[in-house]
């Protein structure tokens, strides 16, 4: 696990802005990017509007999603589009409606068969954005949530109390077999979290995830990072 500090979240924005750029500089064609949904994010996706690549060879695939239609402000392919992919000429490739959660997952699983490379392991992403939540979960893996112990399926939908909803989610193998996982953190309300899973040994979420992943590493701003004891 290696963590990346910076000053503030602008320019945590424009490393992580810079990671996606390099990555899909070395990878392309047929570069994958799953993307993070939530707030933290978006600056990232703003800021690579305006970045040259070669965006025809990009396929990017969400990492999570709410269970609403994309027209709705929740989604976070929406959110996506409206950042990102409305300005540039990659591919979205994005979650079916369906009423079903679980049908939806389902279709999803199967459209990242068409995108995703496939070994031997299994479908393997190549750069994952990831954020995390204060209570340690990410995409929407959520803590004491069914999905958490998914072992054969990539992706998957979950009722999650926590925010009383259903939610459509990358699963832990999934997650755990990209190549390059980067986690974007913002803020001081994230403080406690990140130094408990850095520093601590929980179990949450982002922790199983980060610590399982081949190559992970944390983009933090300061405030995010001000409970660490060894930065
Ligand atoms: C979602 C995300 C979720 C998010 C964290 C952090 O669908 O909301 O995938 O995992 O990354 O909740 O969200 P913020 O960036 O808004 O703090």
């Amino acid at each position: 696990m290696r963590i990346r500090i910076f000053e503030d979240a602008g320019r945590l924005a424009e490393a992580a802005a810079r990671e996606v750029e390099s990555w899909v500089r070395l990878t392309a064609p047929g570069v994958t990017i799953g993307l993070a949904g939530g707030t933290t994010p978006q600056a990232t996706y703003r800021l690579l509007r305006k970045v040259r690549l070669p965006w025809p060879e990009v396929g990017a695939w969400l990492t999570d999603e709410r269970h609403v239609p994309i027209t709705d402000p929740a989604s976070n392919a929406g959110m996506a589009r409206r950042a990102l992919f409305d300005h540039v000429p990659a591919t979205l490739h994005t979650v079916p409606w369906d009423p079903d959660p679980v049908a939806a997952a389902a279709a999803y699983e199967v459209q990242l068969g068409t995108v995703l490379d496939r070994t031997s392991a299994g479908l393997k992403p190549d750069l994952v954005l990831l954020g995390v939540g204060e209570d340690g979960h990410t995409a929407s893996l959520f803590p004491g949530t069914a999905s958490l112990e998914v072992t054969d399926h990539d992706f998957v939908a979950t009722w999650v109390p926590q925010v009383e909803s259903w939610r459509l989610t990358a699963t832990v193998p999934l997650l755990c077999r990209a190549r390059r996982t980067v986690f974007l953190v913002s803020g001081a309300h994230k403080a406690r979290i990140v130094a408990d899973i850095i520093e601590g040994d929980g179990d949450h979420p982002a922790a199983v995830v980060s610590r399982d992943s081949k190559d992970a590493v944390w983009l933090l701003d300061r405030a995010a990072a001000s409970l660490l004891s060894q930065v």
